[in-house]
């Protein structure tokens, strides 16, 4: 209650609550944070903060829409609403559910080399197991089978197969309704990806090359605007762990295929590493 009605005192006049206009769909640990905290740098982007994941899990979706845009934040009629669960790239049922909500949403899909992606989400999941006291296995035995085969039942390594999953999307919206961020680019250079993303969504350049400044303790560009700074959290940018050599190059040939199939299909060669 008290916080509803903080919720409330922050409503402005002239806004409500809308449902999401662009969604951020994924790919989990490409960038998918720094993607939408530097895209709500845009006055005219208002970011919903919390991964709802109402397109990927029944019980919530079973809530229906009022109860989705209920929980959206309050914007003027010029912003756009975006947000974003990384999940629902790999979500048999979220493409058709957001089509059936809005047929001409806009998508963002943010990818980066698949077997670093892999890397770090196993940080990742070393993180939280290690912070419950749990055992961890050294990423060459979660990646390998015993006989030394990519174990592609690993659910990072399916992820990673992006061909796998966008085909799902592609099947209810046309190519040109998803942008595709290179994740990787986004880390070196971010106000050129940010740059194509507001002219994806059709909003005025607002986003500048001042609004990003490198931070040498943080390793990553941070934020700002007339009157804030801020870097992502620790989390963002971990220290990745030592990954022989031999089993990222074994890792980077299984992905391949994949990644060809999904240069294919989405029309734009990446050039990952073979
Ligand atoms: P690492 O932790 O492997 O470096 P997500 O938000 O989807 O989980 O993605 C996390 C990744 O965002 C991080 O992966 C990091 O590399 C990347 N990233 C891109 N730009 C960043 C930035 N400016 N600050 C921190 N992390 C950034």
């Amino acid at each position: 209650a008290v916080y509803e009605a903080y919720r409330k005192r922050l409503r402005i006049r002239g806004t409500q609550r809308r449902l999401p206009q662009a969604l951020i769909i994924g790919v989990r640990k490409c960038g998918t944070r720094a993607l939408l905290e530097m895209l709500n740098l845009h006055p005219h982007i208002q970011k919903n903060g919390m991964e709802m994941h109402f397109f990927d899990e029944d019980e919530r979706y079973a809530n229906g829409l009022e109860w989705y845009r209920k929980k959206m934040p309050y914007s003027f009629d010029n912003q756009v609403t975006i947000e974003k669960t990384p999940s629902y790239f790999i979500s048999r049922e979220a493409p058709a559910r957001i089509r059936a909500m809005n047929a001409t949403i806009k998508l963002l899909l943010i990818v980066r080399e698949p077997a670093t992606r892999v890397v770090s989400d196993y940080a990742q999941i070393m993180e939280t197991k290690l912070r419950k006291g749990k055992q961890v296995a050294p990423f060459h035995k979660r990646i390998l089978t015993a006989d030394g085969e990519i174990n592609d039942g690993f659910k990072a390594i399916q992820i990673s197969q992006y061909a796998v999953h966008v085909l799902r999307w592609l099947r209810e919206f046309p190519r040109e309704q998803i942008h595709i961020i290179n994740g990787d680019n986004l880390i070196r250079d971010p106000y050129a990806e940010i740059n194509k993303v507001q002219q994806f969504l059709r909003l005025p350049p607002y986003i500048t090359p001042d609004n990003f400044y490198f931070n040498e303790t943080k390793g990553f560009y941070c934020m700002r605007n007339e009157t804030f700074q801020k870097c992502l959290a620790d989390a963002k940018g971990r220290p990745h762990p030592y990954v022989d050599p031999a089993v990222m190059s074994q890792l980077r040939k299984f992905f391949v295929p994949f990644n060809e199939q999904f240069y294919e299909m989405v029309g734009h060669n990446f050039g990952w590493p073979t």
